[in-house]
């Protein structure tokens, strides 16, 4: 039925693709698209569940009318007021004047500002524990703010365990008919999108991400189904343990970043040494990003990925390299921490990158720890700093290992 999937019983995917949008807010490069996700349900009372972008409005408003078959709208629940989920709320209200809203009263005051009409008598204002039926099913609300804005709401439908979680559990990529977790293959297709989009749209929260998962460790969750992205139905705990990860800024791997800011070349040359001198000792979980080429979002995604980050920057108007203090930037503006940095500077006859990096991470950024192996290149690689980056790469290597036995010795 058109582009419209059946989620579970009585629950509809009714949301759209949009494969127009270069840029997610309008700075997240989005190649694979993205999808805009949004839920109907035929209980006794007829519901949706938020709105969509308006890229896809038209499409959204026909699932509605083609799956209600005449039926009256009833309810529309919002959970989030982001415009890329909030868009059509005014329309809905149009066509379907007798619906009822329900939403927590931040969520109100945004769709007030925003300057949409919704009357008082058509207002349900909920909060955290709070319940609501339908007929079969009834859904328990619980707060979620700053995942990804302050009004957040998410809702636990009690009869068939569907977590409505607004932007948690959501990803890039437009989901182009398939629905499920379970039909695709998530690590080798969809892992690296849904971290770069966690990581860079609610990155900054994790200590908020952190109070959802707890509640959420209590319910019975048998289905997500998020904002953006597919819809989970089973293998649940593979997805909540990266959260709780990403969350917790504890790396997914033992492996090595570098990324690097080369103007000529010769920086880079340092960092491919570097990534040479690692995996010639075993270490192959090792990649290499060019900072002025490299979507600072993938270098953010990459960062909460791996243990060991390693900047590679040549000196620019006696500072650092405009990309890479960008990145830094926002690696602090994202809350990055608990990692291992490793420098290699560069600089031609000033040369004061490693230091001034060392110093904005020691100031900015918290549990970072600074390997004290700098490589200190002067203007092109030669035989001394060989013996640098070898001792750099056997450091590394060291505070990997260090870092295992620590971990082991935790879990035994
Ligand atoms: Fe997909 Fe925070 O909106």
């Amino acid at each position: 039925m058109y582009t419209v999937r059946k989620v579970v019983d009585d629950l509809y995917w009714i949301g759209g693709n949009d494969h127009r949008l270069a840029l997610f807010e309008n700075i997240f490069p989005i190649p694979r698209g993205v999808s805009y996700n949004s839920y109907l349900l035929l209980d006794e009372k007829t519901v949706v569940f938020d709105s969509v972008d308006w890229s896809v409005a038209r499409e959204y408003l026909r699932h509605i009318e083609l799956l209600l078959e005449g039926r009256p709208l009833d309810y529309m629940v919002i959970h989030h007021m982001e415009p890329d989920h909030c868009a059509a709320i005014d329309e809905v209200c149009l066509r379907y004047p007798n619906v009822k809203v329900i939403s927590s009263e931040q969520g109100f005051q945004i769709m007030n500002q925003i300057g949409y009409h919704i009357k008082d008598e058509q207002k349900v204002i909920v909060k955290e524990g709070d319940t609501f039926s339908f007929g079969k099913h009834t859904l328990a609300f619980v707060e979620a703010p700053m995942v990804h804005w302050p009004e957040v709401l998410m809702s636990f439908d009690t009869s068939n365990g569907v977590l409505f979680s607004a932007d948690a559990f959501g990803s890039f990529g437009a989901i182009d008919g398939k629905l499920f977790n379970d039909e695709v293959n998530f690590d080798r297709d969809w892992l690296d999108d849904a971290r770069r989009y966690y990581t860079n749209i609610v990155g900054k929260y994790g200590p908020f991400v952190q109070d959802v998962l707890k509640k959420a460790s209590t319910l019975p969750i048998k289905y997500i189904c998020p904002l953006h992205g597919l819809v989970w139905r089973n293998n649940l705990a593979y997805f909540i343990e990266k959260y709780d990860k990403w969350s917790k800024y504890e790396p997914e791997e033992e492996g090595v970043m570098i990324a690097y800011a080369s103007m000529y070349g010769n920086t880079e040359y340092a960092a491919q040494s570097l990534a040479t001198a690692l995996c010639e000792r075993g270490m192959t979980e090792v990649v290499v990003h060019d900072v002025s080429n490299t979507d600072v979002s993938q270098l953010i995604s990459d960062t909460f990925k791996y243990s060991h980050i390693v900047l590679a920057s040549v000196t620019y108007n006696l500072g650092i390299y405009p990309v890479m203090k960008d990145f830094i930037n926002d690696m602090q503006a994202l809350n990055v921490q608990n990692r291992t940095v490793a420098l290699i500077e560069n600089g031609t006859w000033a040369c004061t990158v490693g230091d001034l990096m060392e110093e904005y991470i020691d100031e900015n950024l918290k549990l970072v720890d600074v390997l004290n192996d700098r490589v200190t290149v002067n203007t092109a690689l030669n035989d001394a700093n060989v013996k640098d980056v070898d001792a750099l790469a056997d450091a590394i290597i060291d505070s990997i290992k260090i870092i295992k036995e620590v971990k082991e010795k935790a879990n035994s």
